[in-house]
């Protein structure tokens, strides 16, 4: 395998290893892609100010988060079908995460179920959920969480209806119906040998997860798809939170917030956080960028609950960007699931090393001896 450098190295090598349907389906974004863009093109033009002979001997990165400690302020965002890029995926990025110090949160659309990732893991994990109409199955999922000892719920709110992501239809894997899009699928994963043998043949991925039992028959990614545009609950509002906390005793955290109105009402029913996201720019093209939505949440909010945040986020730097704009803890998304794609455990532990290793020359060269010091001083024009 060619080397790494950077998180986005990992983009390449996931793409040649990867049945062209997963890649774009992983990398993509939804119309446009023009939030996609702007998440990271807005993260990246924020410039940091370098400041010098301030004793930065000593780096310390550690992080406190929902009432756990963690090693940085960084966790592995949920992805559905993660688990399909390697041999059952998320068992192997769990491991990577609790080698590393930092939450792993697991999707409910995982290719492995919440008890196989807990039989891989040593410390609890995070559990994301979405509101699906049947509320049976939503309090099996929280009892299966329970069970695993998953230390946080994310429930994320931004998906009522998926946003249109026309990659998924060019390539195959959506809006081909039954043996025209599995054929398609088929011939991409025949040019990937490799996978194919490693991840379909003997990693046996295909009783998807959490939503298998679900299913009406003993299935492929068709019926997979149908039952996620069928079955997620677009008449969810605010009082149906009640219900979740009513069965739910841990931190909840509102996955999908980018408007301050929004992240009031959340902090005015109490809940423990919410991570500002637009979804990776796979939901509303054209909404702002988790970067330029976040100062104003922040200082709405910010003494209120724990603010978390992802989009765009490709290094350590854009890690520190995001914090200095408020946030208290930030997710990454495609670069750890390419990292998995690349190389498994091994690649994601790569990744998550990389932004550590970037983050403490940020830290470094902006003066910061550890995260609470961090703040929209390190920042070159306060963005606020
Ligand atoms: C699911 O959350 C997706 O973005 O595909």
């Amino acid at each position: 395998m060619a080397k790494a450098a950077s998180t986005t190295d990992y983009r390449d090598l996931a793409r040649r290893r990867l049945p062209h349907f997963l890649f774009e389906y992983l990398d993509g974004g939804a119309y446009a892609e023009t939030t996609l863009a702007r998440n990271v093109s807005d993260l990246q033009a924020i410039a940091l100010r370098q400041r010098v002979l301030k004793d930065v001997a000593t780096l310390d990165l550690r992080t406190s988060l929902f009432g756990t400690e963690y090693a940085m302020p960084v966790a592995l965002a949920p992805i559905g079908l993660a688990g399909l890029t390697a041999r059952r995926g998320e068992t192997q990025a769990v491991r990577a995460a609790e080698r590393a110090g930092v939450p792993f949160c697991l999707s409910t659309v995982s290719a492995c179920p919440i008890a196989e990732v807990a039989a891989a893991a040593q410390q609890p994990f995070w559990f994301q959920m979405y509101m699906v109409r049947d509320r049976g199955f939503m309090r099996d999922l929280l009892a299966q969480a329970r069970e695993a000892r998953c230390s946080a719920l994310v429930f994320t709110v931004d998906l009522p209806v998926p946003g249109a992501r026309y990659r998924d239809i060019r390539s195959g894997l959506a809006g081909a119906p039954g043996l025209s899009g599995m054929a398609r699928r088929a011939s991409q994963a025949l040019r990937r040998p490799r996978w194919l043998w490693e991840v379909a043949v003997r990693g046996r991925p295909l009783a998807l997860g959490n939503v298998a039992p679900m299913l009406q028959k003993e299935s492929g990614l068709n019926d997979f798809l149908a039952w996620i545009s069928t079955n997620f609950d677009a008449s969810l509002t605010w009082a149906d939170l009640d219900w979740i906390r009513a069965q739910w005793d841990g931190p909840m955290i509102l996955k999908g917030v980018l408007d301050v109105e929004d992240a009031t009402q959340a902090a005015s029913l109490g809940l423990d956080g919410i991570v500002v996201s637009n979804h990776g720019g796979r939901q509303l093209d054209g909404v702002l960028s988790s970067t330029k939505a976040l100062p104003a949440i922040a200082q709405a909010v910010g003494q209120r609950l724990t603010i978390l945040a992802d989009g765009g986020v490709r290094s350590g730097l854009d890690v520190m960007r995001l914090l200095a704009l408020g946030a208290r803890g930030v997710l990454i998304g495609r670069p750890w699931v390419f990292g998995l794609a690349a190389a498994g455990e091994a690649g994601v532990s790569h990744v998550l090393s990389i932004i550590e290793a970037e983050m403490k020359v940020a830290m470094a060269l902006t003066g910061c001896r550890n995260i609470t010091e961090i703040g929209p001083h390190i920042l070159s024009a306060d963005p606020r």
